[in-house]
C-alpha cells in the first residue's frame, strides 16, 4: 500500500532534496509541505508528488497537510520561535496519528550545556520523545551547500570567503548524504528512537577548503579569517536580527575552538556508501561559484 509523507519547509536546503529523493521510490506519496507555492512550483514536477500550502502560525493550512500522513519529515527554520512551531507540528502528528517522525535537529544538540542553537534543537527533540509517537533525529554538522547559499557571491566576484573560524577545523555534511539518512529512516527498519550524528567524511579548515575550490575552479579562492566583531557587523548590516547573529557567532567560536571536528560514520552505516567529500561537493556545485557568460 501507498504510504504518504509530509515534508515540512519543502522548499528549502534540506527539504526539497528529501522531496527529491523520495519521489524516486515507488509506493510512497510524497507531500511537500510549501510556505510559498511559488516557491513549490518546481517541486510539481517530481513524480508522485503533491505540493500543500503549509503556514506553521495558521492552524487549517496545518490540518490539510497532516491528514493522512502516515510520516513527517520535520523540518522548522532557523526562527526565534522554532520550539513554539516545533511544538504545533507535534501537536498536529499526534491529531493525525502520525506513525514516525523524522526531524531535522543539529550536530550537538545534546551537548551539556551546548550553546544556544543546540539548546533549542534539544528541546524539540524532547517534545517529539514525549508525544509518544516513533521518532529518528537528525544531527547534521553544518552544511557544505551553506557555501552556495551564504559565499557563493563573495566567491564569484572577489575570490575570497570570509569567516570568523580562525584553523578550526569543520566536518561539513553534504545536504544530498543528510537527506539520504533521512530517507533510510523514514522507509526502512530499525531506526526509531535513534539520534544518528551525520558529519561529512572529513574534517577540514578554512584554508584547506579554499585550496579545494582554487582546484576545481581552477583560480586563486581565499579564506579570510575576520574578527569576531567584525562578522558580527557584517551580519547586522545585512539585516540579520540581532539574537540570530549571535546565535551564528557562539557557533563559529565552537568552529574555532576546534569543536567542529568530529566524523561520523553514519552515511555509510545507513545508507552503505561514503558520505561525499567536500571536493565531490564543489565539483557538483561548480556552477554555483562562477559568474555565469550569459
Ligand atoms: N545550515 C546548516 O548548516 C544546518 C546544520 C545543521 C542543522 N540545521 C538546521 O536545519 C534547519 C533548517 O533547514 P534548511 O536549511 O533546509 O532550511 P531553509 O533552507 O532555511 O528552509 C526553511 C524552510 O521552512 C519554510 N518556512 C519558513 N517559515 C515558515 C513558516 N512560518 N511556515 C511554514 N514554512 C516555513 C521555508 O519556506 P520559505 O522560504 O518560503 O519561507 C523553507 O522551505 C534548522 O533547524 C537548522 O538549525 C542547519
Amino acid at each position: 500500500m501507498h504510504k504518504t509523507i509530509l515534508v515540512t519547509g519543502a522548499t528549502g536546503t534540506v527539504g526539497r532534496e528529501v522531496v527529491k529523493q523520495l519521489s524516486m521510490l515507488d509506493d510512497i506519496r510524497v507531500r511537500a509541505g510549501v510556505h510559498s507555492l511559488i516557491k513549490g512550483e518546481n517541486l510539481r514536477r517530481l513524480p508522485d508528488v503533491e505540493v500543500v500550502e503549509m503556514e506553521f502560525e495558521n492552524p487549517e493550512s496545518l490540518h490539510a497537510a497532516f491528514t493522512h500522513a502516515d510520516k513527517v519529515f520535520m523540518i522548522t527554520p532557523f526562527a526565534y520561535d522554532q520550539v513554539e512551531q516545533a511544538r504545533i507540528l507535534v501537536d498536529e502528528a499526534k491529531r493525525a496519528d502520525v506513525q514516525h517522525i523524522v526531524r531535522l535537529s543539529a550536530s550537538g544538540a545534546d551537548a551539556e550545556p551546548g550553546i544556544q542553537l543546540g539548546r533549542w534543537h534539544r528541546e524539540i527533540e524532547r517534545d517529539i520523545e514525549q508525544s509518544g509517537i516513533s521518532y529518528t533525529h537528525l544531527r547534521p554538522t553544518s552544511f557544505m551547500q551553506n557555501f552556495v547559499n551564504y559565499c557563493a557571491e563573495s566567491i564569484k566576484q572577489e575570490g575570497k570567503f570570509y569567516m570568523p573560524v580562525g584553523d578550526g577545523k569543520v566536518s561539513y555534511v553534504d545536504v544530498r548524504d543528510v537527506a539520504a539518512v533521512g530517507v533510510e529512516a523514514l522507509i526502512g527498519n530499525g531506526h526509531e528512537g535513534q539520534a544518528y550524528e551525520i558529519s561529512g567524511p572529513e574534517a577540514l579548515s578554512h584554508t584547506e577548503i579554499a585550496d579545494i575550490f582554487s582546484q576545481v575552479l581552477k583560480t586563486d579562492i581565499q579564506y579570510v579569517d575576520v574578527p569576531e566583531h567584525t562578522a558580527l557587523q557584517s551580519m547586522l548590516s545585512q539585516s540579520m536580527p540581532e539574537w540570530m547573529a549571535n546565535a551564528m557567532l557562539e557557533l563559529y567560536g565552537v568552529y574555532k575552538s576546534g569543536y567542529g571536528c568530529h566524523v561520523t560514520d553514519t552515511v555509510q552505516r545507513v545508507v552503505g556508501r561514503p558520505a561525499r567529500s567536500f571536493l565531490h561537493f564543489v565539483q557538483d556545485y561548480n556552477h554555483c561559484f562562477v559568474e555565469s557568460k550569459l
